[in-house]
């Protein structure tokens, strides 16, 4: 079954022709990082119209990269939910018309749970061996933690109060004046083998004596004390960034990366205790951090629980995940109605 998959939640506009659930003919990405970069953060305007401007250049080109004519395709699965209400809107249309004139059917995908999907694309992975799983999406806009049961059977562990980590990623980076999106420049940054991550003992949220919740506010905040000096302290502050040395960039950079990790891998170890789990699976732009995927590594070792990462190109926002996650809908025999709602909330 060929699946037509559409995504327009937040700054890329995507499309991807996937075979059976995983077997990816194409997925192309139209990024608009070049908008936004002037802002330091995404604008939904500009992004909705960005999405209008170039939605159908995407799926043309996502047919013409598989091979594949309109004809052939057997259902379109979108991104409905969550994301920015008007840029979800217009994948949410084009699916619709797309599924109407066609006649096959429309299924709606939750970003966040696509995300997790993610790992199984292009994969050997059998996914009768896959659940119980316990999922952990890193995102731009998102930080949770699922138990699941099936590939589209979720229950929400844990999730940040605050900050996402790859949003804190991006504040950081700026904070260390390394311009937008900061999350991968920071890692490069980090991953210098002179990098000190120790240089300052930045917090790791522990939260309550059993939260899975996240909370990266105080870690980024106590960077930029570390950065521009503390309030009412010394008399200094702020410093600007402009003075830090780049030895000092370089180790605050890795520290703050040491304290991001780890916080994950603590709430990791704590929703273990919900298991047994065979399968840990993980998606999201930040499950591309390098440190991060190290650190899984050995958390999955140590745990005896497989890891099932994304291959890098699926980690950030892309239509393959979502046209995946939807073949485990379609062979149910479900599909949504041309009333499909798009939502800014994922679902409950
Ligand atoms: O999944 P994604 O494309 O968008 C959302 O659904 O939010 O994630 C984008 C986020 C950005 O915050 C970006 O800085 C972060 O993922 N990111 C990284 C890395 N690559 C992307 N963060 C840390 N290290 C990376 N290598
Ligand atoms: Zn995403």
């Amino acid at each position: 079954m060929l699946v037509l998959g559409i995504e327009s939640s937040c700054d890329e506009t995507a499309a991807a022709i996937v075979r059976d659930g995983r077997d990816v003919l194409s997925s192309v990405v139209a990024s608009q990082y070049e908008i936004h970069a002037e802002y330091g953060g995404v604008v939904p305007e500009l992004a909705s119209r960005a999405h209008a401007e170039r939605i159908t250049g995407t799926i043309q080109q996502a047919l013409e990269q598989a091979g594949v004519t309109l004809d052939e395709v057997d259902a379109v699965a979108v991104g409905h939910r969550p994301g920015l209400i008007g840029a979800l809107l217009v994948g949410v249309a084009s699916a619709k018309a797309l599924s109407w004139s066609l006649r096959v059917p429309l299924v709606g995908v939750d970003h966040i749970r696509a995300h997790l999907w993610a790992g199984m694309l292009d994969s050997e992975a059998d996914p009768a061996e896959i659940y119980p799983a316990l999922g952990l999406v890193v995102s731009g806009g998102h930080s949770s933690i699922f138990r699941l049961h099936g590939p589209n059977d979720h229950t929400l562990l844990g999730s940040t109060i605050d900050d996402a980590i790859g949003e804190a990623y991006d504040k950081a980076a700026s904070i260390l004046g390394l311009g937008h999106p900061g999350g991968p420049a920071l890692d490069r940054l980090a991953s210098d083998p002179a990098a000190d991550d120790r240089v300052v003992d930045l917090p790791i949220s522990r939260l309550g004596k059993d939260s899975l919740d996240f909370s990266f506010s105080g870690l980024k905040t106590a960077l930029l004390y570390a950065v521009r000096g503390v309030p009412g302290k010394g008399g200094v502050f702020p410093r600007s960034e402009n003075e830090l040395s780049e030895a000092r960039r370089r180790d605050l950079a890795a520290s703050f990366q040491r304290a991001a990790c780890r916080a994950v891998i603590l709430k990791l170890g704590r929703a273990n205790e919900y298991g047994p789990f065979r399968t840990l699976l993980v998606g999201g732009g930040v499950s591309s951090n390098s440190r991060l995927r190290r650190d899984l590594q050995t958390w999955a070792d140590t745990n005896a629980i497989r890891l099932v990462l994304p291959e890098m190109r699926y980690c950030v926002d892309n239509a393959a995940m979502i046209a995946g996650l939807a073949f485990d809908r379609l062979q149910r025999g479900e599909a949504d109605g041309l009333d499909l709602r798009a939502s800014p909330s994922a679902t409950p």
